[in-house]
């Protein structure tokens, strides 16, 4: 079947220095469309790259006594480096400095000149140079550039102009036609707000300086730095240079870019292309920016976040992760350290780790590591079979209305029901019945066959995690071609394969920044409370002992709490039900010596999260110094009461 061409873009970002976790994030929502777009069939054509002419860049090169090529070749070097780390996935990166540019940059000036809708005049006005844009004086707020807040110069030059104010009315037609033009609405409206106050001719040249694509009629001059920089978007398309590969993909679906300049994605590049009878773009969409404990980020602050470290340290995948779930599209978000330690805990090592390695463990030790054919399904499994495919359908939906991030905690809804059926179905306890069998089998292939699914949708966000999941899970075919179907339906999951062992996929970061985890942990002391040697226990009365409800569990499971030397997390047979304990005996027992104990425990102690698990009781245990026993009642039922 023929494949759909799908276009997406990033802005070009300025080599005027490295890039930092706010140009990351913008990389990573585009190279997760583009993922997403490529698992569902299109074939994708992903462009990023680099804004390298202007004023500012000049600038920096003279500072740093360096010609401005010698500067963005090394700056450009370090975007490469990192969109490597992050595994992006770009098929082009188009740097404006290079000559397919220059002449598609010229070949447009020309034309838009000769057909009159460029024409030279004196520019007098204002210019912000770290935007590098133009300003009158009634836009300036306090006479600071109304974008940044930096102050602006006062220019004076012969310049050219562009015609901007002759297209304003087709471009607002345009807009209120499409709907879909300007994402999202509050920028749209923002948009129209601005063209209905009415558009200015545009400057399109300098002469003050010259690092810029020359105006091929008029050699002193250069192009201004937005007009040569849009352009890009068609440049790499193969506009003049490759027609075929121009009619496939151009126009582009989506223009992603920060909101700070969505103004000239929406208004300057459609009029520009208005000019030269060039299709408009389908999608402008502007993203929200990161901020940092809710400050913009900005070298005077010292608060710019560089992402290479950030990778070095935890891994890209799990920086992909946070940013895509942490913040939603369009809106701003909150970068902090904290945050991103815990949502890799909880949702990475916790959630989906756990899953993956509870169900490999479970098959390695109940079935000889191999996935056996499912029997029956009873009401539970139709549950999550049918959560399964209504998360796939979800997220297909989500994902094409680029809700990354409601997708994303759809996934993570049936990541956790899926750990709750564990507990549910209790498979040690099936493991210990041959008459089981079959039930035991139904589990563990179930189990199996969510992974896979989650370990497909997944992909688009963490590229490098979900190769590794299909590999622990054995499946023979190469991920590589996987396609959004094959997670779409039920049981496509050969049984007879063998599991690999399992390989943590995300370790736990050993950092406490979450108070409450440490809260829940250990019952903390007011201060004072250490200089009491003996405290004195105050009585109680039968009533007050008859609050606490004790009772015998049987240890079904037993299993170490990953990174926490002194937690194992226990299973536990009531009788009635069974319940997941953390408990703090890890230096004292192994896991496997536990397993079989009727030990005692009190059960109507209220819920504590520890480690990101839910603890339902505690374990009772006579310890002095160092030695430690669980009390334990050899022979009782299960369930019975201790008073
Ligand atoms: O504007 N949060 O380049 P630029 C989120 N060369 N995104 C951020 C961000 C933040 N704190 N800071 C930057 C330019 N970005 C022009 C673009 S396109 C034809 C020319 C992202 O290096 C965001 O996507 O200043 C923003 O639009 C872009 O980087 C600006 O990068
Ligand atoms: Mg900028």
């Amino acid at each position: 079947m023929e494949r759909k061409p799908f276009y997406i873009t990033t802005p070009i970002f300025y080599p005027s220095d490295r890039l930092h976790i706010g140009h990351a994030y913008c990389t990573t929502i585009a190279d997760s469309v583009a993922r997403y777009k490529r698992l569902a069939g299109y074939d994708v054509f992903f462009l990023t790259g680099s804004d390298e002419h202007g004023q500012k860049i000049q600038r920096k090169a003279q500072e740093n006594k360096v010609t401005p090529i010698e500067y963005v070749d090394k700056i450009v070097a370090s975007f490469k480096q990192l969109w490597d780390k992050l595994n992006i996935s770009h098929d082009d990166f188009i740097r404006t400095t290079e000559n397919r540019h220059r002449e598609v940059v010229q070949a447009l000036f020309q034309k838009i000149y000769d057909q009159g809708d460029i024409y030279k005049a004196s520019y007098e006005g204002w210019y912000c140079t770290p935007c590098e844009t133009f300003w009158v004086e009634r836009q300036l707020t306090d006479g600071k550039c109304p974008d940044c807040g930096r102050p602006v110069e006062m220019v004076q030059e012969e310049s050219y102009f562009f015609r901007m104010s002759k297209y304003q009315d087709r471009l607002l037609k345009y807009i209120e036609e499409n709907p879909h033009f300007i994402q999202p609405t509050s920028r749209r409206n923002e948009m129209i707000n601005f063209i209905k106050g009415g558009l200015e001719d545009l400057c399109v040249s300098r002469t003050t300086f010259d690092w810029g694509i020359p105006v091929p009629f008029d050699t002193k001059h250069v192009v201004y730095v937005w007009f040569d920089a849009l352009t890009n978007y068609i440049t790499a398309a193969g506009y003049l240079h490759d027609r075929d590969k121009f009619s496939r993909y151009w126009p582009a679906d989506i223009h992603l870019v920060g909101k700070e300049i969505v103004r000239f994605h929406s208004i300057i590049w459609p009029i520009i292309l208005m000019a030269m009878g060039v299709e408009l773009p389908k999608m402008v969409y502007g993203h929200g920016w990161l901020v940092v404990e809710g400050d913009k980020m900005s070298k005077s602050k010292g608060n710019v976040i560089d992402p290479i470290q950030l990778i070095d340290e935890f891994g890209a995948d799990a920086i992909r992760y946070f940013l895509l779930r942490e913040i939603t599209l369009g809106m701003d978000g909150n970068f902090s350290r904290e945050a991103l330690i815990s949502r890799i805990n909880a949702d990475l090592a916790n959630d989906l780790g756990n899953l993956l390695h509870r169900t490999l463990n479970m098959i390695g030790r109940f079935n000889h590591g191999v996935i056996e054919a499912p029997g029956q399904a009873e009401a539970v499994d139709h549950e999550l079979m049918k959560l399964a495919q209504e998360t796939s359908a979800d997220y297909e939906r989500l994902m094409e209305g680029m809700d990354i991030n409601a997708a994303i905690k759809q996934l993570w809804t049936l990541i956790s029901r899926t750990n709750k059926y564990i507990d549910e179905t209790a498979p040690w306890a099936l493991a210990k019945d041959a008459e089981k069998k079959s039930r035991l089998n139904t589990v563990l292939y179930n189990l199996a066959e969510t992974l896979r699914i989650v370990c497909i949708l997944i992909s688009p966000f963490m590229p490098n995690t979900a190769p590794k999941i299909w590999q622990q899970l054995g499946i023979e075919t190469d991920f590589a071609a996987v396609t959004l179907n094959d997670a779409q339906g039920w049981g496509r999951l050969l049984p007879g394969i063998k599991v690999a062992k399992p390989e943590p996929i995300f370790p736990r970061i050993e950092e406490k920044p979450a108070a409450e985890e440490t809260k829940a942990a250990e019952i903390k002391q007011p201060a004072q409370a250490a200089a009491i040697v003996t405290p004195a226990t105050p009585e109680i009365t039968i009533d007050d002992f008859a609050k606490m409800d004790l009772r015998v569990a049987k240890v079904l499971a037993a299993e170490k709490v990953k990174g926490a030397d002194k937690l194992l997390t226990l299973t536990v047979d009531l009788g009635t039900e069974q319940r997941t304990i953390v408990s703090g005996i890890a230096k004292h027992y192994a896991p496997e010596q536990l397993v079989g104990q009727n030990v005692v425990m009190i059960v109507n102690l209220k819920p504590a999260k520890i480690r990101g698990i839910e603890s339902r009781g505690m374990v009772l245990a006579a310890s002095c110094d160092e030695k430690l026993t669980v009390v334990t009642a050899p022979d009782m039922p299960a369930g019975s009461k201790v008073k």
